[in-house]
């Protein structure tokens, strides 16, 4: 490796990429100053019913709570932000994506939410590619998430990934979805409703 790629080399988990309206965006993992931009820009990220797909069970966000976000225990969570390509706390974040590793299984749950600024222009795909990524170097059996049925962006999403749906009780108005990572998949799942 000459000297020119190492020093443009960036460290683990960060991605920087020009989206299609030539704004500059940089992936890396939250850091605890991005609390205070993430906590007043929330109001910008999309209408409340989208911001309940990420918050769920609660509606409600408070500065602790993005807090303990930006914080992750390196042990069982990772936190990746899109965010402008600026010092950590002077940055916007347009993005935020958390998986948790569950403590009873070998399987990790993610939550993911776009900026509706930022919808459709291939954000959400490369943070969960990403979560792919780590969930395979972690040694996951199981990548999952409760989806929304009526959530069609993530769906597809997960859809075109490789997840399929592990439970669907049409009673539910959430869609259990998963990605079996483990080389010997032991549940049945079904595809994913069109
Ligand atoms: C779901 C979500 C993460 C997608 O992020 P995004 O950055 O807008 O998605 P991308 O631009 O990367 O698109 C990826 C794929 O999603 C699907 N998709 C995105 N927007 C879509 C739409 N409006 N309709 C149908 N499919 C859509 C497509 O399959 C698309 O594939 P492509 O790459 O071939 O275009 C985003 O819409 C979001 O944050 N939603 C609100 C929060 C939420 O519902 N989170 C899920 C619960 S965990």
């Amino acid at each position: 490796m000459n000297f020119m790629s190492r020093r443009n080399r960036l460290p683990p988990w960060h991605e920087q990429f020009t989206l299609v309206n030539g704004q500059s965006l940089l992936i890396r993992p939250i850091r605890i100053e991005d609390t205070e931009p993430i906590f007043s820009a929330f109001s910008m990220y999309g209408p409340e019913s989208l911001k309940f797909h990420f918050l769920q069970p609660t509606k409600e966000l408070t500065i602790e709570m993005v807090g303990r976000l930006a914080s992750p225990n390196p042990k069982t969570e990772f936190v990746l932000v899109a965010a402008e390509p600026l010092p950590a706390g002077k940055a916007l974040v347009g993005a935020i994506a958390h998986a948790t590793m569950l403590s009873e299984s070998n399987e990790a749950r993610y939550t993911i939410l776009v900026s509706q600024f930022l919808a459709g222009m291939g954000v959400g795909r490369k943070l969960m590619c990403k979560f792919v990524k780590w969930a395979k170097c972690q040694y996951i059996d199981r990548l999952g998430s409760k989806v929304s049925r009526d959530n069609t962006p993530m769906l597809e999403l997960a859809k075109s990934l490789g997840f399929k749906c592990r439970s669907e009780n049409d009673d539910t108005e959430l869609i259990d979805i998963v990605l079996e990572l483990g080389p010997q998949p032991t549940l049945h799942s079904q595809s994913l409703p069109p």
